[in-house]
């Protein structure tokens, strides 16, 4: 890694890491991310969107810090910047998600971009979130919202098709963002609704079939999706032909969604992730010679390189 890379003093850059499947590493991803761009000499704030079931300060070794972001939601706290806690490493902050706030994990709409407007006047160069599991409408909408959008899977069946699941609601979240023409929006919600066998256009045709009917709409939507590059990193790999799974999926993607996804990274299996969740420490800190600290230094390459795209 270098230390050279520009400095984003004024507007953060925002990387949300998600996927849609529960367990599959979006927090350690998400801690040892932070961690990185933190040791790099960037000031960072990473951010636990998983609300309702936030648990990111564990990785990091700090105690579930005092004020949440449900403080800040519910008007407790004014200042999104009170939020801050520190943590065991310079220039990196946690902002937590709440535990027990019924009701945050709904946000309303208002909700949700008063906290993204209040994360991007903080004066940190990254902000980072932890996403949630599944694919809430909140989940779906912080993770367009990011500058990069980083999706964590198994290379196993369940996980793969989690993946598919999670962009095909994050590509018709997007695509319906763009559009109101009624007639529009009932040909995605066909699409969208039909099941693959079922002969009708894949995502990818449909933006065809909507550049038929409104070419002026059709090139909006393109230009919009190709600044749209999802980063993948395939978590816990034991052989080689788990690399490979990574590669099928962004073949697939784009195929089907004709989205440039970018397989940015791998993470190999490795059991000093369980020892230091136990010990209740950031594994790049308790680890730092263990194979997967080389996985995340690669992989923090490869983001930091794609992130201007
Ligand atoms: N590369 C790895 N090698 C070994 N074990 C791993 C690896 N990645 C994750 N794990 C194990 O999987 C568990 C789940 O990881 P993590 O909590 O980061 O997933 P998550 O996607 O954030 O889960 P949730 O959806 O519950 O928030 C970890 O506690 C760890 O034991
Ligand atoms: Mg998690």
């Amino acid at each position: 890694m270098n230390n050279n890379d520009e400095k984003h003093s004024n507007t953060p850059q925002i990387w949300a890491i998600g996927g849609g499947k529960g367990g599959v590493g979006k927090s350690l991803v998400t801690a040892n991310t932070s961690i990185c761009l933190a040791l790099l000499g960037h000031k960072v704030a990473v951010i636990d969107l998983d609300l309702g079931g936030a648990n990111l300060h564990t990785c990091l070794g700090v105690p579930i810090p005092e004020k949440t972001l449900s403080d800040f939601v519910t008007k407790q706290v004014d200042d999104i910047r009170e939020l801050l806690t520190p943590t065991p490493i310079d220039n990196l902050k946690i902002i937590s998600g709440a535990q027990d706030a019924l009701g945050i994990a709904n946000l309303q709409k208002a909700q949700q971009i008063e906290i993204l407007e209040g994360l991007k006047s903080l004066d940190v160069d990254y902000i980072v979130f932890d996403l949630g599991a599944g694919t809430t409408i909140n989940t779906l909408d912080f993770f367009i919202n990011a500058n990069l959008g980083i999706l964590v899977a198994l290379p196993e069946p369940t996980s793969i098709e989690n993946t598919y699941r999670f962009l095909k609601s994050v590509f018709f979240r997007k695509l319906k963002s763009l559009i109101d023409n009624p007639l529009v929006d009932e040909l995605i919600n066909e699409t969208m609704n039909a099941k693959l066998a079922s002969g009708s256009p894949s995502p990818a045709q449909l933006i065809d079939q909507i550049s038929e009917q409104d070419s002026e709409l059709g090139e909006k939507i393109r230009n919009e999706f190709k600044n749209f590059t999802p980063q993948l990193v395939i978590n816990q790999v034991r052989t080689p032909h788990d690399i490979e799974i990574g590669n099928s999926i962004v073949t697939v993607s784009k195929r089907y969604f004709d989205l440039d996804m970018n397989l940015a990274g791998t993470l190999d299996f490795d059991a000093s992730v369980w020892q230091s969740v136990k010990n209740r420490k950031p594994l790049l800190m308790e680890f730092p010679q263990s194979r997967l600290v080389y996985n995340f230094e690669k992989l923090i390459n490869n983001l930091l390189k794609n992130k201007g795209q």
